[in-house]
């Protein structure tokens, strides 16, 4: 999996002769997990249409700064909070200029002003032009102000001119885009992480559940993503939005969440249980809604199977991470339940504090595993996901070196 798994990458293409080698780009940064989306400028359309760079990309290419389709008219803002980069590639020696000085009357240039992304340019260009001491200036001035230069090549040129000013190859170019973006911690495995409650129906239109909001588990199913595993989120039912490139299951009952996570097993690398999963169940849920009948009525409920113990005990176990929801001797219980459930981990919380817990933005924890602790004070859930997220990848390295 490469660096640009889960990144936006918005590539510009301006006008210059080296734009029929974007198609080949588009290919390469895709190749290195990129979603990318094209803006050409009017020149780059004298040189490749637009059509193969909509094909090869998958997405309509961008050319108008007022977009009327755009969500109130302003396609260059949201294409610039989309990217997680803009590439410029190739960037014509107009087109260094242009941005050196800040214009914004075309939608590649207002798009390079308007987004919060690293800006990465390909320059391409004759060989006189490349070593001009106005496009020397407007380097420097892009230098300065943070803008990543990759190139150019040196060689043969299409005017027949020998020297510096070739566009980089396409694959050069995606190396140095990915190179901006550290490894993931977790790039190339497969996490899967429970999260919400469970309900137990009793009839049609009752069940037993508890107050898990999703929230805990979906920071870490958007942590994981963004640390690069490949994330499947089994979830009860919630009301919040899937993080990007998180793959969502559904599912409400305990039994149901058994079955999809168990399905889960021999391609998954780490397990997270965050789910609040009910213990038990009504032994039966009756078909037709129950009538109010005796003052008095009794349920009877049977245990539920303990789904991240057996996920734990599986001939394919992924390591294993649980959560202990505790109210006192929080963390003797929550040692005593990773031995119980062979987990290699277990994020011990005090769901009795008013400050975090049950269906609260921030939380406070410790995560224990068999040889060592770590205390979270309180913190966002996010902020608590992300410490989980990069104390999993150590403990996971750690076992790898016992092992080798
Ligand atoms: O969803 P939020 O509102 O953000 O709240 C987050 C949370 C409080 C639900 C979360 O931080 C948490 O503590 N989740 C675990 C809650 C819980 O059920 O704990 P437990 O101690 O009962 O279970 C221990 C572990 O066994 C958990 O990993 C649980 O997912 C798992 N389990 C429990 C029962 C069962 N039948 N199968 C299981 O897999």
């Amino acid at each position: 999996m490469g660096r640009l798994y889960n990144r936006n990458v918005l590539l510009g293409v301006t006008g210059g002769i080296a734009a029929y080698k974007s198609a080949q780009l588009v290919r390469d940064l895709q190749e290195a997990g990129a979603t990318v989306r094209v803006v050409m400028t009017r020149g780059a359309t004298e040189f490749i249409t637009p059509l193969t760079l909509q094909a090869l990309s998958g997405h309509p290419v961008h050319q108008e700064l007022l977009d009327a389709d755009a969500e109130a008219g302003m396609g260059h803002i949201e294409l610039a909070r989309w990217a997680d980069l803009v590439l410029v590639a190739p960037a014509t020696a107009d087109c260094l200029s242009r941005l050196a000085q800040g214009r914004a009357d075309d939608l590649l240039t207002t798009l390079c002003l308007a987004t919060p992304a690293p800006l990465m340019v390909a320059p391409a260009m004759n060989q006189g032009m490349w070593n001009d001491p106005a496009t020397a200036a407007n380097i420097e001035t892009l230098t300065t102000r943070g803008v990543h230069i990759t190139g150019p090549a040196e060689g043969s040129q299409a005017c027949g001119d020998v020297g510096p000013g070739r566009m980089q190859e396409p694959a050069d170019i995606a190396a140095a885009a990915q190179a901006l973006f550290a490894a993931g911690q977790l790039d190339g495995l497969q996490l899967t992480v429970t999260a919400g409650p469970t309900r137990e129906p009793l009839d049609p239109v009752r069940y037993i559940s508890n107050h898990s909001s999703g929230k805990m588990g979906f920071a870490i199913a958007r942590a994981a993503a963004e640390a690069g595993a490949l994330t499947t989120l089994i979830s009860g039912p919630v009301a919040l939005e899937t993080p990007e490139s998180v793959n969502r299951i559904e599912v409400s009952s305990a039994l149901e969440m058994y079955d999809a996570a168990l399905a889960q097993m021999g391609h998954c690398d780490i397990f997270v249980g965050c789910a609040a999963v009910a213990d038990y169940r009504p032994v039966e849920s009756q078909p037709q809604k129950i009538k109010k009948g005796q003052e008095t009525m009794q349920l009877e409920l049977v245990r539920n199977p303990d789904i991240i113990a057996a996920v734990a005990a599986h001939s394919q176990r992924p390591f294993t991470v649980g959560f202990a929801a505790e109210t006192q001797d929080v963390l003797d219980y929550a040692r005593s339940k990773m031995h119980k459930k062979g987990l290699d981990m277990i994020v011990a919380n005090d769901v009795a504090r008013e400050d975090g817990g049950f269906n609260s933005d921030r939380n406070a924890a410790t995560i224990l595993w068999p040889d060592g602790s770590l205390e979270v004070p309180l913190t966002t859930k996010g902020e608590l996901a992300r410490r989980l997220i990069d104390t999993i990848a150590g403990q996971r390295r750690q076992q790898a070196g016992k092992v080798a």
